[in-house]
């Protein structure tokens, strides 16, 4: 496995795979990699002939007040890991490589991004944007994976790249959850037993909404109430930020389940911001569900 540091290197050694006929896939990461990340590697390597995983802490997606300085980094384990998965290269770029002195250029995020996350961190959505465009112009490749347990980061990344005309194939992946329902996170080892323990809260809220779609319930506030009273419940979780059935595309709030959703939730466990989310399965085609 090559390591790729600046832009330049990137680039030339994603153009020279593709000049010899290789299709190749981008996996973007901000390393502390886990089971969910290889998740997105082995798509790659079923869909494309090489695979360039990066790895950056980018520090424009985080505000002043967030984590970026603890945020995990276990760089040795890292390389292993996507050795072990047969990863041609990894980019893994300093912060100068990235945003040298004098930088001042931002992509402006898609109109998707103002809400959710967006009102919640908002700048976030800017240095995500900016820097997976310039993580597309490094490594120029045929499709990205990206995650769908960041949905929103996923919707924003395919307008952006619907918007400038990219032309890389923005691919979303399942989400991977440990056997309890714990969706996997780079952030889950902030959590302490009673901690992990709690943000179980968060996927049984949401199995709780498919079980009462399954059940009949089309209406988009008691469905969302119940998410809520299965968060607190118990020795629950308190601090939520949103707990939502919205539009599964533009993320526009629903009256009703009469078109694909999306439950959403964003809530803190601890000191931990945790995110989970679910696609609704409804039968659009049954007249009671309309
Ligand atoms: O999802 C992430 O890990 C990051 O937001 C990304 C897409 C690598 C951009 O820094």
């Amino acid at each position: 496995m090559k390591t790729l540091s600046t832009p330049d290197e990137a680039r030339q050694f994603t153009r020279a795979l593709r000049a010899n006929g290789k299709r190749v896939g981008l996996v973007p990461t901000m390393g502390a990699l886990h089971a969910g990340h290889l998740s997105l590697v082995d798509q790659s390597q079923r869909h494309c002939d090489a695979t360039i995983a990066t790895i950056f802490v980018n520090p424009t997606q985080f505000a002043a007040t967030e984590d970026l300085s603890c945020y995990p980094r276990t760089l040795e384990q890292d390389y292993e890991m996507l050795a072990a998965a047969g990863v041609a290269a990894v980019f893994v770029p300093q912060n100068e490589a990235m945003y040298p002195p004098g930088f001042s250029t931002y992509v402006e995020p898609p109109e998707v991004a103002r809400t959710l996350e967006g009102n919640c961190r908002p700048e976030h959505f800017r240095g995500v944007t900016t820097v997976v465009m310039k993580l597309f112009h490094a490594v120029p490749a045929d499709c990205a994976f990206f995650g769908k347990k960041d949905y929103q980061q996923w919707k924003v990344i395919q307008a952006m790249s619907r918007d400038l005309d990219v032309g890389i194939d923005v691919i979303a992946c399942e989400i991977i959850r440990e056997p309890d329902g714990l969706a996997l996170s780079s952030r889950n080892r902030y959590l302490d037993p009673s901690e992990r323990h709690r943000a179980l809260r968060l996927s049984a809220a949401l199995k709780d909404v498919e079980q009462a779609i399954a059940a009949g319930e089309r209406d988009a506030a008691t469905l969302q109430d119940r998410m809520r009273q299965t968060l607190v419940s118990g020795d629950g979780v308190h601090q939520i930020d949103y707990a939502v059935i919205v539009n599964a595309d533009t993320l526009v709030p629903l009256a009703n389940l009469d078109r694909p959703a999306v439950a959403l939730i964003a809530a803190r466990v601890g000191q931990t911001r945790l995110i989970d989310n679910k696609e609704l399965c409804v039968d659009l085609g049954s007249p009671s569900s309309r």
